[in-house]
């Protein structure tokens, strides 16, 4: 699979450890940055990771900022971007199964490290459920 992932300051270190997770599991990573713990506006790299889907060159996306709040709301601008905010594993489980997300954020200042690469793991690996949630999902581009 093809994932884009991005953070600022706030998510830098956590980003750093969701690549890994990536990697292990054997997917293509674009990481657009940033690249250090120096502060930064979250909406730089929020922009290019959520272009980056909405323009289908990546499969998924990843956003790490410090409450995941800001990455969040600059993603969900994109048509056709689904961006999830999910700090617990049963969000990252139905934001795949009912929301068909594509694009996952999370709260670097809110969640550890080991939480962070299960829900990464966990949400790369569960299918959308179709069915009724399909049209649903299309009201949104409608909007
Ligand atoms: C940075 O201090 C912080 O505001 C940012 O990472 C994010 O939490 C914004 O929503």
């Amino acid at each position: 699979m093809k994932v884009i992932i991005g953070s600022d300051h706030a998510g830098f270190s956590m980003k750093s450890q969701v690549k890994t997770v990536l990697e292990d599991m054997g997917h293509s990573v674009e990481d657009v940055g940033c690249h250090s713990e120096d502060s930064v506006d979250y909406p730089v790299y929020g922009k290019a990771v959520a272009a980056g889907v909405a323009r289908g060159e990546f499969t998924k996306g990843i956003l790490v900022c410090g409450s995941g709040l800001g990455m969040s709301m600059i993603a969900n601008r994109f048509v056709g971007v689904r961006a999830a905010l999910c700090n617990d594993l049963y969000s990252a489980v139905l934001s795949r199964r009912h929301n068909d997300a594509n694009l996952l954020v999370m709260g670097g200042r809110l969640i550890g490290a080991d939480l962070a690469a299960e829900i990464v793991r966990t949400w790369l690996v569960t299918e959308f459920d179709g069915g009724r949630h399909q049209g649903r999902i299309a009201q949104l581009d409608e909007v």
